[in-house]
């Protein structure tokens, strides 16, 4: 099965994108034919400093290869490095209803965020779809967020199918449920939009700030406490193993331990899960010569693929 995703470089990942994405990217990686990359095109609609959109890029690289994306088995490279992304955009762009992407979530939240509307914020989805048609994947595993996004993606392959001849497979997302929304420290969607990330790699005195930081009710430390309502609780499932969930659940129903204490345990959590990955994350983190022959060579691979599909579309739409 072909399976392709990939990643904003616009800041720090974090448990939202850890979850809900990288995670299931590595698993993926044993048994699929995958491609991920750096969407630092896609990064461009909110990054607008080139320097910090460069480390940005690198740091998004070396934070995957050291949480285990292994460029032996998997097409991994930067969605830039593939020219012929951007010109199936354009084709695209010509069979895409204006209101297909005035409906979209993401672009309306980022207004409301105070973001400027532009023409790149507005189109972004066309983008997407291009980045991922010219693939051909059978699934694009993502965080419920991208959802919407896959929808175009596949109103956009079945027009372009109808309109002119069967080019493109049409994808389906990968959503697990249990990692479909992973909450903030405030108890919205945990993003770098909202400010409310706790990050996969971050010092220890910043992690328990974080941590420590978690919104929850006002319950006394005696009183029994709602594990179904509280973002701690939400947190620390995503690291327990179910005996462990269990156990948490009855010490908030039998009340007489405080929130503090259970962001402390979840705080170990964190740490003890991600501490085996620092080591290989300096390396990385210290050699951009590595990280940028292996983005290269993934985008070699990566343009043999998006050069067919390319090819096609030019001679179905009249061009060649
Ligand atoms: P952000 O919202 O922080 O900018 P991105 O849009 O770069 O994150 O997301 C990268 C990947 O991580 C996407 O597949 C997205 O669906 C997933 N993701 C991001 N935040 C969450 C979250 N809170 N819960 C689940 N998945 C998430
Ligand atoms: N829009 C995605 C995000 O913000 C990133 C992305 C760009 C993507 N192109 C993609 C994800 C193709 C999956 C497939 O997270």
């Amino acid at each position: 099965m072909r399976v392709l995703s990939g990643i904003q470089p616009s800041g720090k990942l974090h448990l939202g994108n850890y979850f809900g994405a990288i995670k299931q990217h590595i698993e993926l990686q044993e048994k699929n034919d995958c491609y991920y990359f750096i969407a630092d095109y896609h990064a461009l609609t909110t990054v607008r400093d080139g320097d910090q959109l460069r480390k940005n890029i690198h740091d998004a690289a070396a934070d995957y290869l050291a949480l285990g994306l292994d460029p032996d088995k998997t097409v991994f490279f930067k969605q830039s490095d593939i020219p012929e992304v951007p010109e199936l955009t354009w084709i695209l762009s010509n069979i895409t209803p204006l209101g297909l992407l005035e409906r979209c979530h993401s672009y309306k939240d980022k207004i409301a965020h105070g973001i400027k509307p532009h023409l790149g914020l507005f189109s972004y989805p066309v983008l997407m779809a291009s980045d991922i048609l010219i693939y051909q994947p059978d699934i694009v595993p993502v965080g419920k967020d991208q959802k919407q996004h896959i929808e175009v993606t596949r109103d956009i392959a079945i027009k372009f199918n109808e309109a002119y001849a069967e080019v493109f497979k049409i994808p389906e997302p990968h959503i697990l449920p249990h990692f479909a929304v992973i909450p903030g420290i405030d108890g919205q969607k945990m993003s770098k939009t909202y400010k409310n990330t706790i990050d996969i790699f971050c010092d220890e005195n910043e992690l328990k700030k974080r941590v420590m930081s978690i919104k929850t009710d006002s319950t006394p430390v005696a009183e029994p406490k709602d594990p179904s309502t509280c973002n701690v609780f939400a947190l620390y499932v995503l690291f327990a193993a179910p005996e462990e969930k269990k156990q948490m659940e009855e010490t908030y129903q039998n009340g007489g331990t405080g929130y503090k204490d259970i962001k402390e345990a979840l705080f170990h959590k964190i740490r003890d899960r991600f501490a085996p990955y620092y080591e290989k994350r300096k390396e990385f983190h210290a050699d951009r010569t590595l990280v940028e022959n292996i983005l290269r060579s993934g985008a070699r691979r990566a343009r043999e693929t998006a050069g067919k599909t390319l090819r096609e579309v030019k001679k179905t739409v009249g061009v060649i």
